[in-house]
C-alpha cells in the first residue's frame, strides 16, 4: 500500500507514495511486459547490489528492453531511495517495464520505458521465523518455461502460495517432472550428510542473487554444495533444508508437507551459512 511519508521513485522524479502513478497503458499493467529486482539493505547499504544490477541488465536483454537510464544510475538512484526513505534494515524494489504503447502484442517501435523504485524497512535478521524456521508446501509449477528471466509476470508463484497458505503453510516448493524446481520467490536447498544441494541454474529457475553469494561463502568455508535437482521425497528425508532469497536472506525450512525435516529445528549448516551471508553482508 502506499504510505504518504515514504518516497518513491517514478520515471525522474521521486514523489510521494501515494502520488507514485504509471498509466492504465503502460505494458507492465497490461501485459506484465516488464523486470524487476528486489535488493537487500542491511546497515542502510544495498547488498549484492552488482549481483542485482547484472542480472537485471541480463533479463532485459533476454526481453529485449533497453533500460530508460544506464544501469549505473539505476544502482545510484536506489541508494538515493533507500537513503531518501532512512532504510537501514529492509529492501528496496525496482521496475523497468515497456512503457506506454496501445494495448497491442508486438514490442512498440519506439518504446519509452518506465522505471520505478520504493523502498521498505522491514527489520528481517533477528526474527521469530528465522529462528523457528518456515514449513513449505509442494505444489505443481505452473509456471512459464523463461523462469531465469525476473519478469513481474508472477501470478502463477502467488497462486501457488497462496494455495500454500490456505492449508496452514508458510510458502509452497514448486515441483515439476517429480522435482523440485525452487521456492514461490526463494531458492530451495536441501542439507545431507553435511553436503548442501540446490537445483543447477538453468531456464527452470530464476538465478537467485542470494544464491549466488551463498554458494562462494560456502566454498571459502568447505561446505560442499552440490548443483543438482532433488525430489520431494529426497527433502522429506534430508537433514537440513532452507531457502535464499533477498527478502529471507537464508530461511530454515523445517517442515515440508506432512513431513518434519531433521528434528524440526533449523539446521547447524543452515544457521552456519546464515550467519556467514549476514556477517558478509555486513563487512560491507
Ligand atoms: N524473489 N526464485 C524466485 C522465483 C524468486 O522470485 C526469487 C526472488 C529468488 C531468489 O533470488 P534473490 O536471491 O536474488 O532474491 C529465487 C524476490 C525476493 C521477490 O520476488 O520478492
Amino acid at each position: 500500500m502506499p504510505v504518504a511519508s515514504q518516497i518513491a521513485y517514478v520515471n525522474g522524479d521521486f514523489v510521494s507514495e501515494d502520488q507514485a502513478k504509471i498509466s492504465i497503458f503502460d505494458r507492465g499493467f497490461l501485459f506484465g511486459d516488464g523486470i524487476y529486482e528486489v535488493t537487500p539493505v542491511i546497515d542502510g547499504r544495498l547488498v549484492d547490489r552488482a549481483a542485482h544490477m547484472q542480472r537485471l541488465k541480463r533479463s532485459l536483454g533476454e526481453i529485449r528492453l533497453e533500460p530508460p537510464v544506464p544501469i549505473d544510475d539505476i544502482d545510484a538512484i536506489q541508494e538515493d531511495v533507500v537513503r531518501r526513505n532512512s532504510v537501514t534494515e529492509g529492501r528496496v524494489y525496482l521496475q523497468v517495464s515497456r512503457g506506454v504503447a496501445e494495448r497491442d502484442f508486438p514490442f512498440p517501435q519506439d518504446p519509452k520505458p518506465s522505471l520505478i523504485m520504493f523502498a521498505r524497512q522491514v527489520p528481517f535478521l533477528d526474527t521469530e521465523t528465522s529462528r523457528r524456521g518456515i514449513r513449505v508446501k509442494t505444489a505443481p509449477d505452473l509456471r512459464w518455461k523463461r523462469r531465469d528471466i525476473k519478469t513481474v509476470m508472477l501470478l502463477a508463484s502467488a497462486m501457488a502460495k497462496q494455495e500454500a497458505i490456505d492449508a496452514g503453510f508458510d510458502d509452497a516448493w514448486m515441483v515439476e517432472d517429480g522435482h523440485v524446481t525452487e521456492g514461490s520467490s526463494n531458492n530451495a536447498y536441501i542439507v545431507e550428510n553435511g553436503v548442501v544441494r540446490t537445483r543447477h541454474l538453468s531456464t527452470d529457475i530464476l538465478p537467485g542473487c542470494t544464491r549466488r553469494a551463498l554458494i562462494a561463502l560456502a566454498a571459502e568455508s568447505d561446505i560442499v554444495v552440490e548443483e543438482r535437482p532433488f525430489s520431494p521425497d529426497e527433502a522429506k528425508a534430508a537433514d537440513e533444508a532452507f531457502i535464499t532469497s533477498a527478502t529471507n536472506l537464508v530461511m530454515p525450512v523445517v517442515g515440508i508437507d506432512d513431513a518434519t525435516v531433521g528434528d524440526g529445528t533449523p539446521g547447524p549448516i543452515t544457521k552456519r551459512l546464515r550467519e556467514l551471508y549476514i556477517m558478509a553482508a555486513k563487512a560491507g
